[in-house]
């Protein structure tokens, strides 16, 4: 049986680009094979032609257009990173009747809506599974598994880098710098890394991933992002102490008067299936009001996880399917604005490390404190010490308002028995 051509442009050849090259130069029969569909390889672009690659020189360009006004191009790959020029060469490649995969979740969670409108326009499509936790096929589980479901929440790992760095922390008690040089040496991190150390680029994907959730607008300005790079490590071993791991989660959830979406880390209950997800693994769960609780899990960065849902991209660009889709899908196209909920509003367990004064009457000042503000103490811990003046003080808290302890922290800190400002992380028990 004759299978459909079909010619594949690459913008981008690093560690995504590389591995979907690689596959699809080497493995184009048994891609063949399964999906009926004959990928060819026309063109790579690259910036800097000097850089060894294992592609043949004839396929590599500098120029752009190779590949977007490219006849024989029928699905542009974008895997250049950042907003510009990706952002133009996607609308482009649109205009010019090209179908597109793009692995680009920083475009995406700044001009997703812009780029699908676009896409609707020109009767095309913008396949986008690599944005988004590596090799774990979650926007298909949003957009058509889930379908009938109304989603309540979504919680995820949704960073490699940061998560092989809280694994590497805790697990074998390496430094933080160690941890993340070896992560950006696998080809995990962002080209800069603050983008994955400062919760940013966990704050994308959840970009995405809310939106397609709950067919909302949602921007990354409306999340509240923090990062990993201020974490220390003894509340790591403070964690482990007490019967939890610390990850960095990003979290959608759908409340009575909107919706709360943060990147912070945590302290998860070894009990919570996403305590349990290490090295470069993603996992995201989602809550849906028919499906209940599921739980999907994979590698989240790096050549070949990315490379797995880059290509499914590509094949179904190829089929056409998704095309249709673009001009009428709710969740795509045509989303509603959604009232976002202050973070001070969000009612969760908390942990607090204290340095306090070792001398009567401190506990009473400290829990005077938090009493004043509606926190409830869940337990309380202090190791005996014989150095020092001041030892650490930890607390674990019932539910109580981020906003309510924001205040108590500030107050805490100005207490003559508390040196600095105390750490504060919160804290996620298994919800089932
Ligand atoms: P990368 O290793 O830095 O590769 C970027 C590629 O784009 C390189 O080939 C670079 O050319 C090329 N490039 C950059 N700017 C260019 C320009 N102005 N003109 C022409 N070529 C240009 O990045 P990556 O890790 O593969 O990531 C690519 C995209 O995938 C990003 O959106 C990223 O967020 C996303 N992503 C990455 C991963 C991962 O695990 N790395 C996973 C999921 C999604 P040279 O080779 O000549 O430098
Ligand atoms: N830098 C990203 C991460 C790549 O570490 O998760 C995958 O999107």
């Amino acid at each position: 049986m004759q299978h459909i051509k079909i010619g594949v442009g690459l913008l981008g050849c690093g560690t995504v680009g590389g591995g979907v090259a690689d596959v699809l130069l080497r493995q184009a029969d048994h891609l063949e094979k399964r999906s009926g569909i004959r990928l060819e390889l026309k063109k790579v672009l690259v910036r800097d032609m000097t850089k060894p690659r294992s592609i043949p020189a004839s396929l590599i360009t500098t120029r752009p257009e190779d590949i977007i006004d490219n006849r024989d191009v029928q699905v542009v790959a974008e895997l250049v990173g950042g907003l510009e020029p990706a952002g133009e060469w996607i609308l482009r490649s649109l205009k010019n009747g090209k179908r597109v995969v793009t692995a680009n979740k920083y475009l995406l969670a700044h001009r997703g809506g812009e780029i699908f409108s676009a896409a609707a326009d020109a009767r095309s499509c913008v396949c986008f599974e690599a944005s988004c936790g590596g090799a774990i096929p979650i926007v298909l589980a949003l957009t058509r598994g889930l379908l009938a479901n109304e989603i309540n929440a979504v919680v995820g790992i949704l960073n490699g880098t940061c998560n092989y760095i809280l694994s590497q922390m805790t697990q074998n008690n390496k430094p933080y710098a160690t941890a993340l040089a070896e992560a950006q040496q696998a080809g995990f991190a962002e080209a800069d890394p603050h983008m994955d150390v400062s919760g940013l680029d966990s704050g994308h994907k959840l970009a995405v991933l809310a939106s397609l959730a709950f067919g909302a607008d949602i921007r990354p300005a409306d999340i509240d992002i923090q990062g990993i790079a201020n974490l220390q490590d003894v509340d790591l071993s403070y964690a482990k102490e007490l019967g939890y791991v610390c990850k960095l989660l990003a979290i959608a959830q759908r409340q009575d008067a909107g919706v709360s979406l943060r990147v912070h880390p945590a302290l998860v209950s070894v009990a919570h299936p996403l305590a349990g997800v290490n090295g470069s693994y993603n996992a995201v769960s989602v809550d849906g009001s028919v499906a209940g609780r599921t739980v999907y899990f994979g590698r989240g960065a790096g050549a070949m996880p990315t490379a797995s849902a880059v290509l499914a991209d590509i094949l179904e660009a190829a089929m056409g399917s998704t095309a249709p889709l673009f001009a009428s899908h709710p969740l795509l196209n045509n989303r509603r604005p959604m009232n976002v909920i202050s973070p001070t509003e969000v009612n969760t367990r908390h942990y607090l490390r204290i340095a306090a004064l070792d001398k009567p009457g401190t506990i009473h000042e400290i829990t005077g404190v938090l009493g004043r503000h509606q926190i409830s103490i869940s337990a309380m811990t202090q190791h005996e010490s014989k150095v020092g003046a001041y030892v650490p003080l930890v607390i674990t808290t019932h539910e109580a308002l981020d906003g309510s302890i924001g205040k108590a922290l500030a107050e805490l800190s100005q207490l003559s028995c508390v040196s600095g400002a105390p750490a504060h992380l919160r804290i996620l028990d298994d919800y089932e």
